[in-house]
């Protein structure tokens, strides 16, 4: 019988995940299946039970329940607790563990591109959802040199810095402060859900300011490039999409189920050829 895997959310009908999952399962010679489960909020709590009733192996959680389902986990990873979500489960003889792949996943998608190590970095994350904690808390756990949180809403910003309790210094700013200060960085972390269709020309913050050559990235893949990365090329700068860390957190969770690393370039190509 095979394996069983899947992601839960509301709505999961535009998933890439299935297909990603699927072809790895393949690729790696495992008797394995992943499924799109459609979980309406209140049966977030039966559905996971579920999980345990029917031996489900694992799986991805994403909106809306990333927060609400660590209340009905055995155990949730320190990572996963410090970001307060969790968007990978592991059911390991019917105990259910949480983890978080979604930041480390971002931070293995930048690796590649960075030209001095974090630490000696300075960075600004724009926006203050889920994303950017997710980030931040990642980026905090690496020791990067500075992490300056820009947000519409500038108390969010501060929460984040705030219960992150973390040693990296860091600062919460608005918009217009992030624009101003834009040269200080040499890494820049678009979060936030402008540049998604149909705005497709919209962008939270100007690059006026901006030194050539910092990095930047946006952590949207739909469309691949947004009008913010073009920006930053046109500029100079150079740039990272977020389909990398869709890819990577993938990965991860992959990891986790199955001890395995996937090849990162079948994932890549499954993503690459469903954007077209
Ligand atoms: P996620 O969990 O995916 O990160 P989220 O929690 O809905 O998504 O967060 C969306 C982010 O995009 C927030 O930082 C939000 O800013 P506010 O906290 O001020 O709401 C930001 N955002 C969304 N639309 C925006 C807009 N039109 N202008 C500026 N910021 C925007």
């Amino acid at each position: 019988m095979s394996d069983l895997y899947g992601i839960i959310g509301c709505p999961v009908g535009h998933s890439m995940s299935p297909e990603i999952h699927n072809r790895s399962f393949s690729d790696q010679k495992l008797d394995a299946v992943y499924h799109r489960f459609h979980v309406e909020k209140d049966q977030l709590g039966a559905a996971i039970n579920g999980m345990r009733a029917l031996g489900i192996q694992g799986v991805n959680v994403t909106i809306p329940h990333k927060e609400n389902v660590l209340a009905y986990l055995d155990h949730v990873d320190k990572t996963a607790a410090e970001m307060g979500a969790v968007n990978t489960i592991v059911n390991r003889n019917g105990v259910l563990t949480g983890y978080n792949t979604d930041g480390p996943g971002y931070l293995e998608s930048i690796k590649p591109y960075l030209a001095s190590p974090l630490s000696e970095m300075n960075c600004l994350i724009i926006g203050a959802g889920g994303a950017a904690r997710g980030i931040y808390t990642a980026l905090a756990h690496a020791q990067t040199g500075r992490i300056d949180l820009a947000n519409r809403t500038k108390e969010k910003a501060e929460a984040i810095i705030r219960e992150c309790d973390s040693s990296v210094p860091g600062r919460p700013l608005s918009l217009e402060e992030a624009e101003y200060h834009l040269g200080e960085y040499q890494l820049v972390i678009q979060t936030t859900s402008i540049g998604m269709a149909p705005k497709l020309n919209d962008q939270p913050i100007s690059l006026e300011n901006i030194t050539e050559g910092t990095l930047v990235s946006d952590i949207i893949y739909n469309p691949v490039k947004t009008a913010f990365m073009k920006d930053a090329e046109q500029r100079g700068c150079r740039t990272v999409t977020g389909v990398g860390m869709f890819i990577y957190q993938a990965a991860l969770s992959f990891r986790y189920w199955t001890g395995i690393m996937p090849d990162i370039q079948i994932m890549e190509s499954v993503v690459m050829e469903k954007l077209g």
